[in-house]
């Protein structure tokens, strides 16, 4: 189990004694805390029962006017200015990448700019895999800037390279089984899905000790193809499903004939298979274990807790 260690000590030559003693846990800021990864993310610390103070923000403070045991501040990455007020008396920044791919790297850029006003003195950013260059995935550069960024503003950071989750197989899964084809251009690539939980630990563990300007890839336990996770969901439903093996093309063009748009098509569907085809993805490390102190949930143990809408 991670330990918080990094008490910090403030001295205050204002009493008889000369000098008065006063340690604190730091102060952290959770950016996105209205998104699902950032309130687990919040959770998991008052699970935890974090002593120090947490700030959660948000573009929308009213997500969270239900949960307790924190203060809620507004904070928008688009308004630098805002930010810096709302980053006021915070020690340490997860920054949660936003979901708005094509602004991300300018809107994380301003966030870390205002952390460098507000004199945060620690980041923790939630980044991807293998996200330099090149690479499929049309969106690694925002995040390989980003970490850039991050490294470049001289503040310590620790990146946290999160692997898919596992729940993303939820989006396409059900529609596979009940079709009996999975078209896959993966080839056989594995992938190391992590579930959101599981990614949230990480980040969480990840505010207790000192940033030591480290990067971890965070995954699940191991590394799956899709053939194997087909098995998993015929076991689950006992519906069968066979993986069809295409190319990128073939792929792209039997999505956007059955109305995917073009968007998710080429962003999503093609880039990952084909990223997974690289053995970009085919990771399993200890990250959870070493942030958080506990072991990653498996690829079926997530199916499991949605068997329903897996059948359905
Ligand atoms: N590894 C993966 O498979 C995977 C999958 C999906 C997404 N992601 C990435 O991981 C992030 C968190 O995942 P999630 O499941 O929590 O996604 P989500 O529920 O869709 O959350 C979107 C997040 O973006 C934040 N955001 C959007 N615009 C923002 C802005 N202008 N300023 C500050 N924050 C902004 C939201 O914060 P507020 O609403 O609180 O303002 C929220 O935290 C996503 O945003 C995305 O970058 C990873």
């Amino acid at each position: 189990m991670a330990q918080v260690t990094n008490v910090y000590v403030v001295s205050k030559r204002d009493n008889q004694f000369g000098v008065h003693i006063v340690t604190t846990q730091p102060t952290l800021f959770i950016s996105g805390a209205g998104g699902k990864l950032g309130r687990l993310v919040v959770e998991q610390l008052l699970a935890r029962g974090y002593a120090g103070k947490i700030i959660a923000g948000t573009r929308d403070p009213s997500k969270l006017a239900d949960l307790d045991g924190v203060e809620v501040r507004q904070a928008d990455f688009a308004d630098v200015d805002g930010l810096v007020k709302a980053l006021a008396g915070a020690d340490k920044l997860l920054l949660i990448s936003t979901d708005q791919l094509g602004t991300r790297l300018e809107n994380h850029t301003r966030a870390i700019e205002a952390a460098k006003r507000a004199g945060i003195k620690e980041i923790a950013y939630t980044s991807m895999p293998a996200p330099e260059q090149p690479s499929a995935i049309t969106f690694a550069p925002e995040h390989f800037g980003t970490e850039e960024a991050i490294k470049a503003s001289g503040i310590p950071y620790t990146i946290l390279r999160m692997a898919w989750y596992t729940e993303n197989l939820l989006g396409s899964l059900p529609g596979s089984l009940a079709s009996g084809k999975w078209y896959s251009s993966a080839a056989g690539g594995r992938t190391g899905y992590v579930s959101r939980i599981d990614c949230a630990r990480a980040a969480a563990g990840a505010l207790l000790v000192p940033a030591a300007n480290k990067t971890y890839t965070v995954t699940g336990p191991a590394a799956v193809s899709n053939a194997e996770i087909a098995a998993i969901a015929t076991r689950l439903t006992g519906k069968p499903v066979e993986v069809v093996e295409v190319d990128d093309a073939s792929l792209a063009a039997g999505a956007k004939a059955a109305g995917v748009p073009d968007f998710v098509v080429d962003n999503f569907i093609v880039a990952f298979d084909r990223n997974a085809r690289e053995g970009k993805v085919d990771l399993a490390t200890d990250a959870v274990e070493t942030l958080w102190g506990t072991k990653p949930e498996s690829v079926e143990a997530v199916l499991v807790a949605y068997k329903a809408a897996l059948a359905a």
